[in-house]
């Protein structure tokens, strides 16, 4: 299991007032793990941002912070009512179990003892794990949210204490804005963590602070700590094709091991060629080609392909006006192969 970023629609412990607008940005960067709490919002409010958040797929989480029992148990009658499939934080354990009992909602309550507003965590390193080891011994408690970056004690010996003294997952929240934080999280063993502030205010160490690149950033740099490859995004073919003008000057739209993706738009006739050694694929998306060989002319539709082995000489035709075509072929092609040809392109832009 790799490190889980949940990403919180709060700043500075509030669900913030334009969150709709902010799940749909996570929503669309990929974004599987969603939270807010049950402050900042109307309540109506925040039932229909856990309903978008489990239509776009996503697991909802909802962060208590109130600190008295009353509130508390009020939170956790909302978490019910709203529908959460997570409820983070809270203290008072013993009031909140029998509310949640039988509804599947899944309870990660504050170890430690937890002052002010926004939160901090007081007492010692041994004080905390002791607390932690007292819930998660408990049934209906499935994990616990320990805020580290909020103690005054050593955060990364906290949470490695934390982390070995109990055998549910720990989640790691509040004030956690860049990837050495994320790596000290991965260090002590913690099953995840919760951005909400810094990503919002764009503070999180990025390209630029908008939310999209600063939620992309996120992702990548807990790729990289889960080991896994960064993600990509899909790219669109039409968009693509959209995204230049220039006729028989191929774009590089990505690359597989030594096999590049490139995209050309084709209008009129090419010049006779071929290549010595490498092959190429033809993919049409818009439009019609005819491949022309020395002894036959194939047509190619818009969603077929065709294979043009090397060494067999070939001369693409555009029919119908501009046809835009998929590349598939080794990165040390050359458009013209072993013709003389103007419209040869050696140093492709990318699209
Ligand atoms: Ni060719």
């Amino acid at each position: 299991m790799g490190l889980r970023f949940i990403f919180m629609l709060t700043r500075n412990d509030q669900t913030v007032e334009d969150a709709e607008t902010h799940l749909k940005t996570a929503l669309a960067a990929g974004v599987h793990h969603i939270g807010f709490k049950d402050v900042g919002l109307p309540f109506e409010r925040l039932k229909q941002l856990n309903r978008a958040i489990k239509t776009g797929g996503a697991t909802s989480y909802l962060e208590v912070v109130s600190l008295d029992k009353e509130s508390e148990v009020a939170s956790a009658r909302a978490a019910v009512d709203i529908g959460v499939d997570i409820l983070l934080g809270g203290t008072h354990v013993e009031a909140v179990l029998p509310i949640l009992a039988g509804t599947g909602i899944q309870y990660f309550p504050f170890p430690g003892t937890i002052v002010g507003h926004p939160s901090v965590l007081a007492g010692s390193i041994d004080a905390v794990v002791e607390s932690a080891i007292a819930l998660a011994a408990r049934d209906g408690v499935h994990g616990l949210d320990l805020l580290a970056y909020r103690s005054k004690e050593n955060v990364t010996g906290l949470m490695a204490a934390v982390c070995a003294a109990v055998d549910k997952p720990v989640i790691m929240a509040g004030s956690i804005g860049s990837k050495e934080r994320i790596e000290n999280v991965r260090r002590s063993g913690a099953a995840g963590f919760t951005i909400g502030t810094a990503a919002l205010d764009g503070d999180y160490p990025a390209d630029s602070p908008e939310l999209e690149t600063q939620l992309r950033s996120i992702q990548r740099d807990v790729a990289g700590v889960n080991q896994h490859l960064s993600p990509h995004a899909p790219k669109n073919l039409s968009q693509s094709f959209d995204a230049f003008s220039e006729v028989w000057s191929p774009r590089v739209a990505g690359q597989v091991n030594d096999m590049m993706v490139k995209l050309v738009k084709l209008e009129g006739e090419f010049v006779w060629h071929h290549h010595t050694h490498e092959d190429e694929l033809f993919l049409v998306h818009r439009g019609r080609m005819m491949m022309k060989f020395r002894d036959r002319d194939e047509i190619v539709n818009a969603g077929e392909f065709i294979i043009v082995p090397h060494g067999v000489e070939h001369c693409p035709v555009a029919l119908d006006g501009v046809c835009e075509v998929l590349l598939f072929e080794p990165a040390s092609t050359v458009n013209t192969g072993n013709a003389d040809d103007p419209r040869r392109v050696v140093t492709l832009k990318t699209v």
